[in-house]
């Protein structure tokens, strides 16, 4: 059974760590993410966008993460990430997902507001988890202005009544963070998280989207700032290159897919289990299961 992103990350803030959200496109990846997770015995969400779901059939991923949740015996949340449309949202819930991200942050922010709402009576009628986004994510290689910049970050006056308006159960901000792979250090703008945090109080658990390439340091303070859930992609993508490229490279004549692809998921193991440790939630396994058996997370 499916645990929701809430009992995860309620328990993660009562404990003062984060919990890793790591994006799966297909088995190898969900594997890997999973072999770290129990080695680690640590909690995780695995993320699926409409476009993993889309390209690896979501029903599939699903049934996947159960099999590997009953093996493994981690507490897990299998969570829809950056549902834009309501049709992701409502595939996710048949699904059996235990939570969905409604991302409305490029439309106006009315606009968010009312989708939003949607989405979370959507997810709270299946007693699922709703993140919803505020602000626009940058992308690292867009050329934007800094006046840019800062109008497309979580304003605070803005994150609380957006929280209370739609009753999200956590909320993605944008301080500066960006998908894919940094230009140069990152430039977080913690000073905006910690108002964020200030404004909203308990109302809502905070989300960092787009953590790949950001430095440890940076990830230990969002965390120390009340940053519950962090994203990993890119990273993991990148580890799967690698391994693979590097095999291919060594091992040229070698064509059993099994062989190439068991260097992809070594390598993507790595990534995983060094950010779950990083990210404080590595032997939290246990203790989370015992949280969520005494009822403190409803
Ligand atoms: O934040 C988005 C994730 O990296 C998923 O990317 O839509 O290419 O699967 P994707
Ligand atoms: P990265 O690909 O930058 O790690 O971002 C992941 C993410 O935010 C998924 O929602
Ligand atoms: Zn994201």
């Amino acid at each position: 059974m499916f645990r929701t992103n809430n009992e995860l990350m309620m328990k993660a803030r009562d404990g003062g760590y984060a919990v890793g959200a790591f994006n799966t496109n297909n088995l190898e990846i969900t594997k890997a993410i999973f072999r770290a997770a129990s080695e680690e015995q640590s909690p995780i969400i695995l993320a699926v966008s409409p476009s993993a779901a889309k390209y690896a059939g979501m029903e599939n991923l699903v049934a996947m993460a159960r099999i590997a949740a009953e093996e493994t015996g981690v507490p897990v949340s299998v969570h829809l990430d950056h549902g834009t449309e309501f049709e992701h949202l409502v595939h996710a819930v048949r699904a059996g997902f235990s939570s969905i991200m409604f991302d409305g942050s490029k439309h106006p922010y009315e606009e968010n507001v009312r989708l939003t709402q949607e989405a979370v009576k959507l997810g709270h009628a299946a007693g699922i988890s709703v993140e919803g986004e505020l602000g626009r994510l940058v992308g690292t290689e867009d050329a934007i202005s800094v006046s840019e910049r800062e109008a497309s970050m979580t304003n605070p006056d803005q994150a609380l009544d957006y929280v209370e308006r739609t009753g999200i159960d956590a909320l993605a901000v944008s301080i500066g963070n960006a998908h894919g792979w940094y230009k140069g250090k990152p430039q977080l703008d913690f000073k905006r998280l910690e108002a964020i945090r200030n404004k909203i109080g308990d109302k809502a658990l905070l989300v960092l989207h787009g953590a790949s390439g950001i430095p440890d340091e940076d990830i230990r303070t969002a965390g120390s700032l009340g940053v519950t859930k962090i994203n990993i992609d890119t990273e993991i993508r990148d580890a799967f290159k690698r391994g693979i490229t590097q095999f291919i490279q060594e091992n040229p004549d070698v064509i059993d897919p099994r062989k190439l692809l068991k260097p992809a998921m070594d390598e993507m193991v790595k990534i995983v289990g060094g950010k779950i440790k990083l990210f404080g939630s590595a032997g939290k396994a246990t203790e989370t299961m015992a949280y969520m058996a005494g009822g403190v997370a409803e």
